[in-house]
């Protein structure tokens, strides 16, 4: 078979992701659909396996059948091998994680450093190394100089930095057409190889903002604080309509036919969680408060508090429907990822709220999509089941946590005729107040009389 992609544009310069968890393997995958040879990297050999038989070892829509693709056109391959990654590419993207330290706000950097310092030992010319991570301001000059120092190419390699902004769930659209492409660089050449290894991207009218590196670093930091503050915003909006009776949910409605606010990410609820936005606000009020800034982004804190608090509003609620005291009381869960279509349990407040039920003493059993197995693992205190109307079976209480399409459709007769009383948290404003009260439900949600 002829490779097209590749005889189209022979000057396609080969790229290594390091890597390859939500982020990296989904970068990987695109990259090879799009023409160009990949190279992934991974330390968890189990996780390389698995993909190099064609298996994604997270949830993530379309991600199975391109990887297939990647597969089948020979132009993806994974290793474990930092030498090999160093031999094969000439841009190299690095995807690790930077999660929170335990026992502090800041970011854990360990991993970002680990990957890039081994790389670096490995190369031997020209190359670029390209992170994508979110990091703390100042990581890629951090990071320049100890390339550029363990490096047998020495100055003959380069940083830069291109933030991803991709959403779980929507990670492949989100990488085959960004909203916008960052490259954060320190000189033409970079900028060129950049461009040249998003060639087809750039090519549909992605627009490019080419930067310094410091700021192509604060532009992701700054985006996920911007999206923390208006979900905490509206958030705080659904307390003060609780002490005053007042409806959060048509008061959202009404804010967003605002074109100056909009809609996006004013969605009242249980609030934000995953591996990205909260480990993401508190180091950058870490990193701020060491280059004493701290007072400019002290918001974030505030930000971080409401955001808790709604988890906490939410326990309170099912207690409030359960007649105030929890033990004993069986609670339906619905949901344990972060989100709806992904299986991330990273700080997931679904999780959070059904741990502290159970610690409570409610017998809490779980029911979600796509995360059951992470679910299970991360807390095996808690019951699960193999559908909401199984979990919901004989339940005191339903709370919905995550709000997954599925929940939002489902009958609340048919869910009325298995639970033991028809009580229900609507964590995340997902179902239709009027058709489960009609239906006999005691309905609750945050902010809503
Ligand atoms: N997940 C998202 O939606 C998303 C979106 C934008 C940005 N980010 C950022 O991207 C980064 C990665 O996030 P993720 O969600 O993909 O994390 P992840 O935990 O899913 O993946 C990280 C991967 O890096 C691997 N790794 C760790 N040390 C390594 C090393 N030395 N060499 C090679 N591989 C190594 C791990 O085994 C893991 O597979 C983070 O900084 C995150 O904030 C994530």
């Amino acid at each position: 078979m002829v490779d097209t992609a590749r005889t189209q544009q022979p000057a396609l310069p080969r790229l290594t992701v390091i890597g390859t968890g939500y982020l990296g393997a989904t970068h990987a995958v695109c990259m090879a659909v799009l023409g160009y040879e990949v190279l992934g990297v991974d330390v968890d050999a189990s996780k390389i396996e698995r993909l190099s038989s064609g298996e994604v070892p997270f949830f993530e829509p379309g991600l199975p059948e391109l990887l297939a693709k990647a597969l089948e056109s020979g132009r993806l391959r994974f290793t474990t091998s930092l030498a090999e990654a160093g031999e094969f590419g000439d841009v190299h993207f690095i995807c690790v994680g930077t999660p929170q330290q335990q026992g502090s706000y800041a970011a854990d950097m360990t991993y970002v450093d680990s990957a890039v310092g081994e790389l670096a030992r490995h190369l031997h010319r020209r190359t670029l190394v390209v992170g994508k991570s979110t990091v703390p301001v100042g990581t890629a000059a951090r990071l320049t100089e100890l390339v550029r120092r363990v490096a047998p190419a020495g100055d003959q390699v380069e940083l830069a930095w291109n933030p991803e902004f991709l959403r779980e769930g929507y990670a492949v659209d989100d990488t085959m057409s960004p909203d916008r492409l960052v490259f954060g660089v320190a000189s033409e050449w970079a900028e060129g190889q950049l461009r040249a290894a998003f060639a087809p991207v750039v090519a549909q009218g992605t627009p490019v903002v080419v930067t310094d590196l410091t700021t192509a670093e604060l532009v992701k930091v700054a985006a996920n604080s911007f999206l923390a503050t208006k979900i905490s915003y509206i958030n705080a909006m659904a307390e003060v309509c609780e002490a005053t009776g007042a409806d959060v949910h048509d008061l959202a409605d009404a804010l967003a036919y605002d074109n100056r606010i909009g809609g996006r990410f004013l969605k009242p609820g249980l609030g934000f969680g995953g591996g990205c936005l909260p480990k993401d606000i508190r180091a950058f009020t870490h990193r701020a408060e060491e280059l004493g800034v701290g007072q400019a982004v002290a918001f974030l804190r505030e930000v971080d508090g409401i955001n808790r608090r709604r988890r906490a509003r939410t326990v309170d609620l099912v207690r409030e429907l359960a007649g105030g005291d929890l033990s004993g009381m069986r609670v339906a869960a619905l949901g344990a990822a972060f989100k709806p279509n992904s299986d991330d349990i990273r700080d997931a407040p679904a999780l959070d709220v059904a741990s502290t039920l159970q610690a409570a003493g409610a017998k809490v059993r779980v029911f979600d999509p796509a995360a059951l197995d992470n679910a299970r693992r991360a807390h095996p205190e808690l019951g699960y089941g193999d559908s909401a109307l199984d979990v919901a079976r004989d339940a005191d209480v339903v709370v919905l946590l995550t709000e997954w399409a599925e929940f939002r459709e489902i009958d609340p007769h048919v869910m009325g005729a298995v639970v033991a009383h028809r009580r229900i948290v609507d964590g995340r404003h997902a179902l239709e107040p009027k058709q489960w009260r009609a239906a006999g439900w005691e309905y609750r949600a945050l902010g809503r009389p």
